[in-house]
């Protein structure tokens, strides 16, 4: 089965040009999840999925991730949102999703996929950007990806939340610093073979490195991968739908306002394969 698409930009994300029922079905999915990885992020427009059709859909792509259901109808259905009367768990941790990251860099799997449709859009602000880590280590030099390949970066979420909110109480710090770290590999082999960077606002730093060497490498590898030329920004309407291969990208609200509403549904495909460095 092929589909009709398009790229968007030179390295990151595709249009795909579907019928509504056939996408639902899963009769498409095999070929987009090879787009997916291919591309980093894969939209379509003017679909308008009720939450069923968006999870019935997820759910032909791959492992949809439950965590806690609280209400009827809402099994692994996420609110991406400020507002923390409509998501009283996790809208105090999106002021992070405005810093370029990869989502769940402290787990050992960290999740495959993400797919999002918008709900309520801000009327200023609140497009998502997207580089691709496979294209951004591909543009390094041969002698920097061989030295890369030896480090290892432990990432932690205080590192990737503080650098949004440096006005943080010592009680919020603590909450963030309560959970686990991680440690990745820099360069992530993927079991298909290819490479992607693992580069994240959670990356805290190099293990064995001089603190000041690391925080130079981490800022300066940032700095490469967020380059225009990289970088694919959505500007969302609505009806969208949005996939991005977590494993393969990184990605960034840009700031809208607080009480804006924003809202965008969101269902997560857990991830398939550890993050694994050079054997
Ligand atoms: C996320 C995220 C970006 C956005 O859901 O993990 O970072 O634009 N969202 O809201
Ligand atoms: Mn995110």
């Amino acid at each position: 089965m092929t589909i009709k698409s398009e790229p968007l930009t030179e390295h990151t994300g595709s249009e795909i040009f579907v019928d509504r029922e056939a996408l639902i079905s899963g009769a498409l999915s095999p070929a987009i999840r090879e787009l997916l990885v291919q591309r980093g992020v894969i939209i379509a427009r003017g679909l308008h999925l009720t939450d069923d059709e968006q999870r019935a859909f997820t759910r032909t792509m791959g492992d949809l991730r439950l965590g806690t259901v609280k209400q009827e109808g809402e099994e692994g259905l996420q609110k991406v949102t400020f507002d923390e009367k409509v998501n009283p768990d996790y809208a105090k941790f999106f002021f992070g999703s405005l810093l370029w990251h990869m989502d769940g860099t402290y787990e050992e799997v960290p999740p495959f996929a993400t797919i999002l449709t918008p709900r309520v859009l801000s009327a200023t602000g609140g497009q998502t950007e997207f580089t691709s880590n496979y294209a951004t280590y591909e543009a390094l030099p041969d002698d920097e990806k061989a030295w890369l390949d030896t480090l290892k970066v432990v990432h932690t979420m205080q590192a990737a939340l503080f650098p949004g909110k440096p006005d943080c109480t010592v009680e919020e710090f603590a909450l963030w610093h309560s959970y686990p770290n991680r440690e990745h590999p820099l360069v992530w082999h993927h079991k298909t073979g290819r490479k992607s960077l693992v580069l994240s606002t959670s990356g805290s730093h190099v293990v064995g490195m001089h603190p000041a060497e690391s925080h130079d490498l981490l800022q300066r590898l940032m700095a490469h991968a967020t380059q225009p030329r990289f970088v694919y920004r959505h500007e969302w309407q609505m009806g969208d739908l949005l996939i991005w291969d977590n494993t393969g990208t990184m990605h960034r609200a840009m700031p809208y306002p607080a009480d804006s509403g924003r809202q965008l549904h969101r269902f997560t495909l857990n991830g398939e394969e550890p993050v694994r460095g050079v054997a």
